[in-house]
């Protein structure tokens, strides 16, 4: 049974109108109840004579007869006056689905309606008998028909979107299973896709609908037509697929079964190239792609994850309550789904939170590295340190899981003992670090993070350089470093801070640079809870934000810096003579060090450009940009 939608309000109200536009939105048949009503009930009312309750049965149990039909066939929309509530009652008898949209209009406007109204056989007079009769709806979509036909469409659209709330998820893998689960739990009626593949991906959605109670009312599908059918005339579906191929196959497949005004959310971690590509080409067929970055892992996706969504506002704003719904909610009850921007700045805006990530994780294995092998600390001591870290500035998502790993044991070992250090990478850490690379943003922390997992997996290398080289495990068997745990604690306490600069210096160039009006605070609020960065220092640059574009600014941040800077000297020269790996915290100090020069040694570089290019130098008291060439043999 599909849905029968009542365009309401008293005569002048704009039923046809809306109804009619509404209907050519929907792509579902439009019936103007005008048309049904008896000869002798139109005489009655072109000679000014109010239709009574006996007048009008003939006339609804017409309208509802047609109502009935439409209901069974494809729906429709049908614009009635409906005045009161046992016309209602009367006329959504036997419907399954049914909504009500009331047009409300003030006496005035309905007037002035009604006089420019030609070959209408409803006179002027008859207005105040109507507005006498109706008695307004209680449950309506009520739509103050001043507004224009546009505006008075996106309210009934967004509307129907959030009664309706049957959604499509497509891509049952651990993310799209979890996402479901929560939509399900939320009381979304969800229908669910998952494509057949013998042997290995079979009645996925059906095994999704026996296993989980939160899921036990969605409908299953192995069958993409059937799928979108079931998602009436608004189709919204988000999609949790593979990035790249698999999303550019499903995407051709899905297009020409979709009804114009559909709206399809990515939430895969899409290079955000690709995002605007869908988007363009889909908004042919005038099918809007939102760019929805989730972070959070399985638990965040069903928990409640992070969101950060790009594309058109207005389909935005169509599936925020959806979106809003399963998002995680942070320390100051914001929810952790915000609108970025235009374009794929939703998806650009989650690589960036994945390279920080990177960074994070990276430099957490340098510190366990550090006590370690450095300092001689088993798995458990350093969890025990983590665990006081946590109760500190340094709180966040990732030291509590990495304590947590620390303590888990695997046959009576620590597990972290057993597990190859060959690390893997998806994709969006080497994007990103290409992406400041492009925009000339200097991003070294996400680059060596990305370096040291790809040093991991080149085993090969690895073995030939260990049998030409003196063994690391000697070296730092013989002589413990020259630290202490506070002095890690500093620099870690810094380094952090670097990195997370690095992230939002990268967004602030890539937002001049493709014209984003991103707000920092609001990326920094959304990634308080639900996604894999949250920490107490993401709850201090959401705060600094308010007052400043730079991570640097926040005068926390300047504090720790400064501050604790000497600790991180000290600490790479202990290192480096113990001969432990300390990339990312080099990275950070090299960065700052360079920073710090009044004249850098890259005059030199200029020098040698002109020299066998001719590229030009500048003078160092030049303040014109004046370029200088000269000959150099
Ligand atoms: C998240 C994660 C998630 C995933 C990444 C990283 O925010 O929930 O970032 O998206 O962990 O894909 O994966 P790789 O480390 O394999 O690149």
């Amino acid at each position: 049974m599909q849905a029968v939608y009542f365009i309401m309000g008293v005569s002048g109200s704009g039923k046809t109108t809306i109804g009619s536009a509404l209907a050519q939105q929907l792509r579902i048949p439009f019936i103007d109840a005008d048309h049904e009503h008896p000869t002798e009930n139109i005489e009655k009312m072109r000679m000014g004579i109010p239709l009574t309750d006996e007048d009008r049965m003939p006339w609804l149990q017409k309208v509802h007869a047609r109502a009935l039909a439409a209901s069974s066939d494809n729906g429709a929309v049908i614009a009635c006056s409906a005045l009161k509530q046992t016309y209602r009652n009367l006329l959504e008898e036997h419907l399954m689905k049914v909504y009500w949209i009331f047009l409300d209009v003030d006496r005035a406007l309905l007037q002035e309606r009604i006089k420019g109204r030609k070959n209408h056989y409803m006179p002027a007079s008859l207005l105040d008998s109507q507005l006498a009769t109706l008695e307004k709806p209680k449950q309506a979509i009520r739509v103050n028909a001043k507004l224009g036909v546009t505006e008075t469409l996106d309210i009934i659209i967004r509307s129907i979107y959030i009664k309706e709330k049957r959604i499509g998820i497509v891509g049952l893998g651990v993310m799209g299973k979890a996402l479901a689960r929560n939509l399900g739990s939320k009381g979304w009626q969800l229908s669910l896709y998952n494509r057949e593949v013998k042997g290995s991906e079979e009645l996925v959605a059906k095994q999704c609908v026996n296993d989980y109670p939160e899921l036990n009312t969605a409908l299953p599908f192995n069958d993409i037509h059937a799928f979108v059918k079931s998602l009436g005339s608004l189709p919204c579906i988000f999609m949790m697929l593979p990035a790249g191929g698999v999303t550019d196959h499903f995407l051709n497949t899905l297009a020409p079964l979709l009804s114009p005004g559909a709206i399809i959310i990515d939430g895969a971690n899409a290079f955000y190239a690709d995002t605007e590509k869908h988007q363009e080409q889909l908004l042919q067929h005038n099918i809007h792609v939102l760019g929805c970055g989730v972070s959070g892992g399985e638990q965040g996706a069903l928990e409640g994850p992070a969101l950060m969504v790009s594309g058109d506002k207005q389909a935005y704003d169509t599936v925020a309550p959806l979106l809003v719904s399963m998002a995680a909610i942070n320390n100051s009850g914001n929810s952790c789904c915000a609108y970025i921007g235009r374009g794929g700045s939703g998806h650009y805006v989650k690589m960036v939170h994945n390279a920080i990530e990177y960074g994070e994780m990276q430099l957490l294995a340098e510190i366990y590295g550090l006590m370690h092998n450095g300092l001689q600390m088993n798995a458990e001591a350093i969890a025990a340190i983590f665990y006081e870290w946590q109760k500190t500035e340094l709180h966040s998502y990732l030291l509590d899981i990495t304590q947590q790993i620390l303590i888990k044991q695997h046959n009576h070992q620590p597990i972290l003992s057993r597990i190859s250090d060959k690390a893997s990478s998806k994709g969006t850490g080497a994007w990103a670090a290409q992406e400041a690379a492009f925009l000339g943003e200097p991003a070294g922390m996400f680059t060596t993070a990305l370096n040291a997992r790809y040093v991991s997996a080149n085993t090969g290398l690895r073995e030939w350089v260990q049998q030409h080289f003196t063994s690391r495990d000697q070296v730092v068997t013989a002589q413990k470093i020259a630290i202490d745990i506070d002095q890690i604690k500093a620099v870690y306490t810094l380094v952090r801070i670097w990195n997370h600069h690095q992230g939002f210096a990268l967004i602030t160039k890539a937002a001049e640079k493709y014209r984003w009006d991103i707000s920092l605070a609001s990326v920094a609020d959304v990634w308080r809870a639900g996604c894999i960065i949250r920490s107490s220092l993401m709850d201090k640059l959401a705060e600094g934000f308010i007052y400043t574009n730079m991570v640097l600014d926040i005068p926390y941040c300047k504090e720790v810096l400064v501050s604790n800077y000497h600790k991180l000297v000290q600490l790479i020269g202990a290192a480096t003579l113990a001969e432990i790996p300390t990339p990312i915290i080099n990275e950070a100090y090299q960065s700052i060090l360079q920073y710090k020069q009044k004249k850098l040694n890259t005059t030199l570089i200029q020098a040698q450009r002109d020299f066998f290019g001719a590229h030009g130098f500048q003078w160092d008291d030049d303040t014109e940009g004046i370029m200088q060439h000269i000959d150099w043999v």
